[in-house]
Formats: structure tokens, C-alpha cells, sequence
């Protein structure tokens, strides 16, 4: 897609495209303009439940209580709740687990010589990982994969399009899990423990600023926000770096390099290639005028290559200077879990290169998938001793 995002900033930066119905945005300035400007709103689903029956209300009433779909002073109210549980220094105390994670997972492969990165390493360690944090013991996890890959389902496509099938199988997966989570939230107010959900009860009770159905939607959400987005990070950044043996040598040679390489794999080859922003009020962007209520597309993966802002912007550089992505985003909805993933892939690729001398690609070249807003690598298959 760069190739299209690189004409239409140049030609159009603003442009109506007719088959998505929307604006899209591929200059820095105006990207990061819009997510920080109120008069866009995040709320996608008032507008999109109108297209579906009216039997899936309550998917669509859950949807609309999860911070993303919120602006203020819902919002704010909303994500005040998970401000202290992504904090830096909390994140940094989960050190010694993430560490162990990736330990565990890159065992069988560093055993046989080569593995698939993506299916043993980069989809399963932040689930893991999240799942610790929430709370979630071992034996649940799958089951909890199955409901939150319903309620992804869902996050990820009612605004472009869902079949009636889709949205009643993953109603009744959304409504389970909506009981788990009630069970989790009784149990911890009857005995909290030091898990998530326990310290999200207690301070939404203590402050009575959140009622359950909000805790709930909340609390699905945490559990997927972070997991494909992170498992892209992870797999994207090993992609680039096999692309480019000298950034992977100059990173092996100091490590210490490894946060700013993060942040350049997240400009180059950023999960999270748009979002969607609603005007609430004719705005002039540009030279064009958006009319109240159409919808705007800030292409972060456009801004993030945008040459008036990065030097030689397609190209990896893993020692770049103030590398001031928008990959988590910006403005009020600034990724919440911007720590926990950029931490999370600091100590996997510090594990990768201490535990390893050599990795290389194995087989043919690198394909990513074909989901139009999230870009991740299918497969990387990797030699590695
Ligand atoms: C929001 C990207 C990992 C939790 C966002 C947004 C982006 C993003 C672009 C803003 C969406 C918008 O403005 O509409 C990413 C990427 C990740 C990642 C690229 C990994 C590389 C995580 C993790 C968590 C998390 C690990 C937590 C466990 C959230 C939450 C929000 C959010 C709660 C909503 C914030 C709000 O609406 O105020 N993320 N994310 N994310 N992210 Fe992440």
C-alpha cells in the first residue's frame, strides 16, 4: 500500500474515496491534527447499528461502552479507570514474567534449529502475557482466545460490514464471555487478589464511577487491544530486520539500540494501518471542506513515511533520531498500553538476540495479510541457532 499512500499525499492529501465512503488522510500534519481535535468524534457505533437489526443490541450496546467508541466526558471517565495500570513503572514489574515467557516459547524452536516466528513466538506471547496481568489462569486461556477472537470479530468490522451469521455466532460468544467476566468481578469484590480485574473493581466501586456493564465492555476490551496489534509489532520487526542484515547486525552489536529500533519498526511497518474519526461539524481540512457526520481515515502507516517529517522515509534505520511515530496513535485516545507493547517488545527482542547467534530466513519471501487495516506478517519461517 505505500506506493498509493506516497501519490495521494503527494497529489491529494486529502482525498474522498468514493468506494470506502470516507476522507483519507496521508499527511503527518493533518493525521495527527485530526486525532487531536475534538470536533472529530470516536463514537462509530451510533451511526453504524442503525444498519443492523435490532436484535444485536446488545453487542452493539457493549460496543459503545468501550473507551475507544467514547468521547468525552465518557471518555475521559472511562479511561481514567486504566490510567495507574499501564503506567511505566507498573509495567517494568511484570520484568521477570515477560522475560520467562519468551523464554518458554523460544525453547522448541532454538531445540529443532529453525521455527515459524509468528505462530510460536509473536501470536501467543502477548496473550500470554496480558493474561497474567488480567488474572487469567492457564487452563482459561483458551476458551478466553475463542470469545475475545468473537469480540475482535466484531471491534474490528461493524463499521465496514458483518453478516447476520457473523453477528449471531459471536453474539453468543460475547454474551459468555459477558458472564465470565461478571463471575471474575464477584469473585474479586468478594476477595480481591493482585490481578487486573481486581484493582479495576475495587477503584470502580470505590469511586463509583463505572457501572458494570462498563467494567465488562472494558475489560474485553484490555483483553484485545493489545494481542494482534502486538503480535504485528513483533513479527513486522523481525521481518525488517531479515530484510536488512546490517540494522540486524548493528543491533545485535548494541543492544541498548533496541527501544529506538521498536519505535522505527512501528514507523516503517506500524499494525494499526488507519483509523476512523467522524466530523461532528463541517471542517476545513486542507483545501477541502468535510462535511458534519461524513468520516475521516487518518492513514497513521501514510503519516508515519511522510518525507516532510522523516528523512529518507522508507528506508530502516534502527539508530534514527526522534522517531515520532503515530503508530499508538495521538491525542486523547493515545494507545493506553503504549508501555506495556513497547516493553513487551524490548525484552522479545533482547531474548531473541541473547538467545540466539544467528537468524535467518527460511523459504520463500515475506507475505502480509490481507485484513485491509491491519498489517502483519502470515508467516516468517527463521533458522536460528
Ligand atoms: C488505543 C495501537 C498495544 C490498549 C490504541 C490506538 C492505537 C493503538 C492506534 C488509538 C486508536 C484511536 O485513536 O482510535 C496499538 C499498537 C499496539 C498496541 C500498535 C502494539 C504494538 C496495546 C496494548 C494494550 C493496548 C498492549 C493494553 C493491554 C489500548 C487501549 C486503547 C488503545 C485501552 C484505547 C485508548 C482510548 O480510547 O483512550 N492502540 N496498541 N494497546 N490501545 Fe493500543
Amino acid at each position: 500500500p505505500f506506493p498509493v499512500y506516497a501519490r495521494l499525499r503527494e497529489t491529494e492529501p486529502v482525498h474522498f474515496d468514493k468506494s470506502v465512503n470516507a476522507w483519507i488522510l496521508t499527511r503527518y500534519a493533518d493525521v495527527s491534527a485530526v486525532m487531536k481535535d475534538r470536533r472529530f468524534s470516536s463514537d462509530r457505533v451510533t451511526k453504524a447499528r442503525l444498519r443492523y437489526s435490532d436484535k444485536y443490541e446488545p453487542v452493539f450496546d457493549l460496543l459503545s461502552r468501550v473507551m475507544l467508541q467514547t468521547d468525552d466526558p465518557m471518555h475521559k471517565r472511562l479511561r481514567d479507570l486504566v490510567h495507574g495500570a499501564f503506567t511505566r513503572t507498573v509495567v517494568e514489574t511484570y520484568d521477570g514474567k515477560i522475560r520467562a515467557l519468551c523464554d518458554t516459547l523460544l525453547a522448541p524452536g532454538l531445540e529443532r534449529g529453525e521455527m515459524e516466528f509468528v505462530s510460536e513466538f509473536a501470536a501467543p506471547l502477548p496473550i500470554l502475557v496480558i493474561s497474567e496481568i488480567v488474572g487469567i489462569p492457564a487452563e482459561e486461556r483458551e476458551q478466553i482466545k475463542i470469545w475475545c477472537d468473537a469480540f475482535s470479530t466484531v471491534a474490528l468490522n461493524f463499521y465496514t460490514h458483518l453478516s447476520d451469521e457473523q453477528l449471531d455466532h459471536c453474539s453468543v460468544l460475547i454474551a459468555e464471555f459477558t458472564d465470565y467476566l461478571k463471575d471474575k468481578m464477584a469473585a474479586a469484590r468478594r476477595k480481591p487478589g493482585p490481578d487486573l480485574i481486581s484493582s479495576l473493581v475495587v477503584a470502580a466501586d470505590r469511586e463509583h464511577a463505572l457501572d458494570d456493564g462498563e467494567l465488562i465492555a472494558n475489560c474485553m476490551f484490555l483483553l484485545n487491544a493489545g494481542n494482534e496489534t502486538t503480535t504485528c509489532l513483533l513479527a513486522n520487526g523481525l521481518g525488517l530486520l531479515l530484510g536488512a542484515p546490517d540494522q540486524m547486525a548493528a543491533l545485535r552489536a548494541d543492544p541498548s539500540l533496541i527501544p529506538n529500533a521498536v519505535e522505527e519498526f512501528l514507523r516503517l511497518q506500524g499494525p494499526v494501518q488507519f483509523i476512523g474519526r467522524i466530523a461532528t461539524q463541517d471542517v476545513t481540512l486542507g483545501e477541502q471542506r468535510v462535511k458534519e457526520g461524513e468520516m475521516v481515515l487518518p492513514v497513521l502507516a501514510a503519516a508515519n513515511r511522510d518525507p516532510a517529517v522523516f528523512e529518507r522515509p522508507d528506508m530502516l534505520d534502527v539508530a534514527r533520531d526522534h522517531i515520532h511515530q503515530l503508530s499508538f496513535g495521538t491525542g486523547p485516545h493515545l494507545c493506553a498500553g503504549i508501555q506495556l507493547a513497547r516493553f513487551e517488545a524490548k525484552i522479545a527482542f533482547e531474548r531473541l538476540f541473547e538467545c540466539t547467534g544467528h537468524i535467518e530466513l527460511k523459504g520463500h519471501g515475506l507475505e502480509h495479510t490481507s485484513n485491509f487495516n491491519m498489517r502483519c506478517l502470515k508467516e516468517l519461517h527463521v533458522g536460528i541457532r
